[in-house]
């Protein structure tokens, strides 16, 4: 069997396209154009990556883009300054700041003095806990982004089991929230569960996030399951080089499953696309506007 593989840049192309018709039309009809302000601190390579990223995906979408590049050495006080303007400025909707932070700055206590309804990331606990309790949040993109991808293969989730491994805050507890919502069966798996391998082998619905690279091997696949990549690592490749690889040895996840995501091409193009569909909720929310439908 080969699995069909999930083109997450394609469909995160269709989305970002979806999320460009709904912006104009909340400026024709509102006359909001939503805002994104991305902060990084530091010069992390990485991270300049995804800010540059972040914000080419907001101007596309006929969206505002405010980039914030603070110096490493910046001090905690300096950068909770920063989000108290952005918390009260009328044309910023949403405030990412870019993680990692500097080990001066305290993560969470940063993450937590961003406006709820400004999080677009998702990470604060009122945001959490509203998921938690099903009422209307901002979303972690990554979870977001990768039940899409699930649903275009299984456009109803209900009854399947799911099987995550990774209980980070960001991707896998969130995204565990996600499926429940979905009707899913879920098991959380992480470094501790006893048979892994089994555990693995019951999902219809296996979402690796690990950040172990290609652990998650053919024979850890039920025949036929759909399978989400979230990992992105960098390996040593040939002639000294480097090369991306995801959680599951792709090669042999495509004999075993019916469907899997690429790494490159997945998940990744699919956070970005949910930063600017997370953008355009929070700029209808705070006007009071229903989820916009795209
Ligand atoms: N760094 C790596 N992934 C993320 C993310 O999803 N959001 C933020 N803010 N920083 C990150």
């Amino acid at each position: 069997m080969t699995a069909t593989i999930i083109d997450g840049k394609a469909i995160a192309q269709e989305l970002r396209g979806n999320i460009a018709k709904a912006a104009a039309q909340l400026a024709k009809e509102h006359g909001i154009v939503p805002g994104l302000a991305v902060v990084l601190v530091g010069n992390d390579p990485a991270s300049e990556v995804y800010v540059k990223s972040k914000s080419k995906a907001v101007t596309e979408a006929g969206m505002k883009s405010f980039d914030h590049k603070l110096p490493a050495d910046t001090s905690q006080a300096d950068l909770l300054k920063l989000i108290e303007q952005l918390n009260a400025d009328k044309s910023v909707h949403g405030i990412l700041v870019q993680l990692p932070l500097p080990s001066q700055i305290d993560s969470t206590l940063v993450l937590n003095s961003i406006d709820p309804g400004k999080d677009v990331d998702g990470f604060h606990p009122v945001n959490a806990g509203r998921l938690a309790t099903g009422q209307r949040a901002l979303v972690p993109c990554t979870p977001v982004g990768s039940v899409i991808l699930a649903k275009t293969i299984n456009p109803s989730l209900a009854g399947l089991d799911a099987v995550v491994i990774g209980r980070s805050n960001i991707v896998g507890k969130p995204l565990a929230q996600l499926l429940l919502a979905e009707n899913c069966t879920v098991t959380i798996a992480h470094s501790k569960t006893k048979d892994l391998k089994e555990v693995c082998r019951r999902a219809d619905l296996l979402f690796a996030a690990v950040g172990r690279p290609e652990m998650v091997r053919g024979d850890w696949i039920k025949p036929g399951a759909t399978v989400i990549d979230v990992g992105i690592n960098r390996v040593p490749g040939e002639g000294g080089k480097t090369r991306l690889v995801g959680d599951v040895n792709y090669k042999e996840a495509l004999e075993v499953a019916g469907a899997v995501t690429p790494v490159p091409g997945g998940v990744g193009p699919m956070t970005i696309a949910c930063v600017i569909l997370n953008t355009l909720r929070a700029a209808c929310a705070s006007a009071g506007l229903p989820e916009p439908k795209v």
